[in-house]
C-alpha cells in the first residue's frame, strides 16, 4: 500500500491533499450543532445529482410527454418513486439545510473579516441554488409549475425598455412553452449544477486558506504551539468526520421519514395544483411558489401603491433630516441627493416595479453582511443585547415572511408582509448602528 501511494504521490499530490484538507487540518474544538450543515449541505448536494440522474433517465424534457414521463417514473419505474420523492424532498432539505448553514455564518460573525469571500461565495451558491430549484420545479409540467414559472419570468417585465424582449428570450416564446421546458432542463440538469459544484469547490478552498471560524469567535491561529500548530484545534479527520457522521445519521431520520410517510409535505413540499398537467387555460385559484421561496415572494407581493405612498414620505423625510443632523457638508449633499431620487423614483415607477426591486434587493444586501456588521466582537455569545434582539426580530420577520407569501392575500396578510419587510430591510439598515452600539462581553483568548 505505501508503496502504491509512494507511486501516487510522484505523480498526483494524494497525500498532501489529504493532509492539507482532513488529517492535518487543525479545525477549533468547540463546533456544536450548527456545524453540521455545511457538510450535510455537501451530502444533499450529492444526492439531488444522484437522484437526478436516475430521473433523467425515463424523464422526456417535451411540453406533451414531461407530465406523463413523470407519472410513469412514479408507477411504473421500478423504484423510481423514491427517487422522485428522494429528489423532490431533497430539495427542501438542501434549503433548510441552506438556510440554517447562512444563519450559523449570522450569528457567529463567520462572514467577517478573514471570511468574506467565504460568505460571498456562500450568496452566489444560493442564487444559483435559488435557480437550480426554480428551473426544477418547471419540469414536472404540472399546473402550477406552468403557472409559477408564468408569473416569475414575467417578473422581468418590470425592467424599462428591455423587459419584454427579456423575458421573450428567457421563455424562447411569447408564453411559457416547449421551448421554455428544453431550456430549463437544460439548465437544471447540467448548466447549473456543474456551477454549484464548482463553487463549493471555492467555497471549500476559501474557507480552508483563513480556516474556519468556531462559536466563541476566536481565531484560533492566534494561538499556536512551537510546531505551528493551534492549541486550540484538532484534526478534521478522524474528529470532525465521525461528528459529522452523527449529523448525518440523524439527517437520514428526519429526511427518509418524511420521503416514506409524508412526502407530499400536505401541500407544502408538493403542491396540490402540481398533480394537474399544465392548462394554459386554467389559473390555479393561488399561484404561490414552494415554501423556500415564500420570504422573497411575501415582499414582492407587499409592494403596493399605499406602501409606496408611504415610503415616499419616510424617505423624503429621511432627506431633509440628513441635510439638517448631518454635521459633515458633504454626507449631507449625498445623502440629501439619494433620498431625494429614491423619493422620487418611489413616485414615478409603479407598485409592482419596486416590488421587483424589493424582492431583489432582499437577496443582495446578504452580500453587503460582511461590511454592515460593525461589532468588536463576531460570535452572539459576547454580542450586545441589542443585536441580540435584532436577530430575534429578523427571525420573526423572515419566518412571518414565508409563512404568509404560502396563503392567498388579504388585507390584514398585506399589512403584516409589509410591516415584516419593513423589518427584514431594516436589520441590514440599521446593522452598522446597532452592531456598534450597546455593551458587549469580554472576549477569552483560548476557546471555552
Ligand atoms: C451548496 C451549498 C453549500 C455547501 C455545500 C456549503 C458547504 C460548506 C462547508 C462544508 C463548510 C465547512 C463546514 C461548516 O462550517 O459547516 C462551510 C462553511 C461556511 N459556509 Fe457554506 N456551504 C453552502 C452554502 C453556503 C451559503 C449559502 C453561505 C452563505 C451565504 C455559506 C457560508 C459559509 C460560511 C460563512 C462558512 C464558514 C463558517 C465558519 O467557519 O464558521 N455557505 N460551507
Amino acid at each position: 500500500m505505501s508503496n502504491f501511494m509512494e507511486w501516487v504521490d510522484r505523480r498526483f499530490p494524494a497525500t498532501k491533499v489529504w493532509n492539507e484538507h482532513l488529517a492535518e487540518y487543525w479545525t477549533p474544538k468547540n463546533f456544536n450543532f450548527w456545524y453540521y450543515f455545511g457538510s450535510l449541505a455537501m451530502l444533499v448536494l450529492v444526492i439531488q445529482i444522484v437522484t437526478g440522474i436516475f430521473l433523467t433517465m425515463h424523464y422526456k424534457p417535451d411540453a406533451s410527454l414531461a407530465f406523463a414521463s413523470v407519472e410513469y417514473i412514479m408507477r411504473d419505474v421500478p423504484w423510481g418513486w423514491l427517487m422522485r420523492y428522494l429528489h423532490s424532498t431533497g430539495a427542501s432539505a438542501f434549503f433548510v439545510i441552506v438556510y440554517l448553514h447562512m444563519f450559523r455564518g449570522l450569528i457567529y460573525g463567520s462572514s467577517r473579516e478573514p471570511r468574506e469571500l467565504v460568505w460571498l461565495i456562500g450568496c452566489v451558491i444560493f442564487v444559483t441554488l435559488m435557480a437550480e430549484a426554480f428551473m426544477g420545479y418547471l419540469l414536472p409540467w404540472g399546473n402550477m409549475s406552468y403557472w409559477g414559472a408564468q408569473v416569475i419570468i414575467s417578473l422581468f417585465d418590470v425592467i424599462p425598455y428591455l423587459g419584454p424582449i427579456l423575458t421573450e428570450w428567457i421563455r424562447g416564446d411569447f408564453v411559457v412553452s416547449d421551448a421554455t421546458l428544453n431550456r430549463f432542463f437544460a439548465f437544471h440538469v447540467i448548466a447549473l449544477p456543474l456551477v454549484l459544484c464548482a463553487l463549493v469547490f471555492l467555497h471549500i478552498v476559501a474557507l480552508h486558506k483563513v480556516g474556519s471560524n468556531n462559536p466563541d469567535g476566536i481565531e484560533i491561529k492566534d494561538n499556536k504551539d512551537e510546531n505551528g500548530k493551534p492549541l486550540d484545534g484538532i484534526a478534521f479527520h478522524p474528529y470532525y468526520t465521525v461528528k459529522d457522521l452523527v449529523g448525518v445519521v440523524v439527517f437520514f431520520m428526519v429526511y427518509l421519514g418524511v420521503v416514506f410517510f409524508w412526502p407530499d409535505g400536505s401541500g407544502v413540499l408538493l403542491e396540490k395544483d402540481n398533480f394537474a398537467p399544465a392548462n394554459s387555460l386554467q389559473t390555479p385559484p393561488d399561484i404561490v411558489p414552494l415554501w423556500y421561496f415564500t420570504p422573497f415572494y411575501s415582499i414582492l407581493r407587499a409592494s403596493t401603491s399605499d406602501f409606496l405612498l408611504i415610503l415616499t414620505v419616510i424617505t423624503g423625510v429621511a432627506a431633509v433630516a440628513t441635510f439638517f443632523i448631518d454635521t459633515k457638508r458633504s454626507n449631507k449633499i449625498s445623502a440629501f441627493i439619494c433620498y431625494a431620487l429614491l423619493a422620487v423614483g418611489l413616485s414615478i415607477f409603479d407598485a409592482k416595479f419596486w416590488g421587483v426591486v424589493m424582492m431583489g434587493s432582499a437577496i443582495v444586501v446578504l452580500f453587503l453582511l460582511p461590511w454592515l456588521d460593525k461589532s468588536p466582537v463576531k460570535s452572539i455569545r459576547y454580542r450586545s443585547m441589542p443585536f441580540k434582539i435584532a436577530v430575534g426580530i429578523f427571525v420573526i420577520a423572515f419566518i412571518s415572511l414565508g409563512y404568509l407569501g404560502m396563503h392567498p392575500v388579504s388585507e390584514l396578510s398585506t399589512i403584516q408582509a409589509q410591516l415584516c419587510t419593513i423589518l427584514y430591510f431594516s436589520f441590514f439598515a440599521l446593522m452598522p448602528f446597532y452592531t456598534a452600539w450597546g455593551k458587549t462581553k469580554p472576549v477569552p483568548t483560548r476557546l471555552t
